[in-house]
């Protein structure tokens, strides 16, 4: 039997992921800071940028319960902020440290849990990396460090050598989502390229969430899964 856990399972790429697996009678754990009542998929509202409420989650049984008779085990760390958007002088300092825990800080943590709490399963992590963590943009510096650094997470797990322990970071293509529309109502004097991602939704080309979802959990469930520690799904399609 298969289980999974999707953080950010509220919205955006991390809902339709979880309706896909849902969809795929694949039961699903989600953390997020907001319940949606779908059926069929157990719920924890938690703010992941919190390290102290994360570590205290962590410390109770909830993940193992979840995980108890499963043979493969699905972790996606998919929750993530792109702000603070700006220089340095225009980052508030809170806020960068908000985003290095969330959308680092929580993936390292639960992937470490996650291992600890299935012994008995396959274990399969998937890091919704980025092409901001493979390219410096202006602006995203905080972005861009985190989504490097859950690259060179999964390529370090590789080394470690467990094969019952695979790992990918993956960056999943440009999504009409939420996080998008945030981009584009991002002041030119802190995002300079932000033309750019208002020229890719006037051209069409951004993915819908539930494409994006459907060839994610293909990769995801499929044979060939964590082959390459650093991936691009618009590579996989
Ligand atoms: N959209 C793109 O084009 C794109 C491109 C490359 C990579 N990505 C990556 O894909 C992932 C999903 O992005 P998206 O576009 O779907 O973003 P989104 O629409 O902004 O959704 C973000 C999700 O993360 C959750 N989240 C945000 N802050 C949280 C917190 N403090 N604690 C717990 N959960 C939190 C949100 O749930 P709550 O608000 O309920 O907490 C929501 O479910 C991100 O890691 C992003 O970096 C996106």
């Amino acid at each position: 039997m298969i289980k999974a856990i999707v953080t950010g399972h509220s919205r955006g790429l991390g809902a339709a992921v979880a309706a896909e697996l849902l969809a795929r009678a694949i039961p699903v754990l989600g953390l997020a800071r907001h319940r949606v009542g779908v059926e069929g998929m157990e719920e924890v509202e938690i703010d992941l940028s919190d390290a102290g409420a994360l570590a205290h989650w962590l410390s109770g049984h909830a993940l193992a319960s979840f995980l108890a008779g499963c043979d493969t085990a699905l972790l996606v760390n998919n929750a993530g902020v792109v702000s603070p958007v700006g220089p340095l002088a225009e980052q508030e300092p809170a806020a960068a440290l908000r985003a290095a825990v969330l959308n680092v800080g929580a993936p390292l943590a639960l992937s470490a849990a996650f291992v600890r709490a299935a012994p008995q399963a396959e274990r399969r992590i998937l890091h919704i990396s980025s092409g901001a963590g493979r390219s410096a943009y202006p602006g995203w510096s905080v972005y861009c460090a985190t989504k490097a650094a859950l690259d060179q997470h999964a390529r370090a797990i590789a080394l470690d050598g467990d094969p019952r322990v695979r790992a990918c970071s993956l960056a999943p293509g440009v999504i009409d989502t939420d996080m998008q529309a945030e981009i584009r109502a991002t002041p030119d004097a802190r995002f300079p390229l932000r033309q750019r991602f208002v020229d890719l939704k006037e051209g069409g080309v951004l993915v819908a969430p539930e494409d994006c979802a459907r060839t994610l959990v293909d990769y995801l469930t499929g044979a060939r899964f964590g082959s390459e520690a650093v991936d691009d799904l618009r590579e996989l399609r």
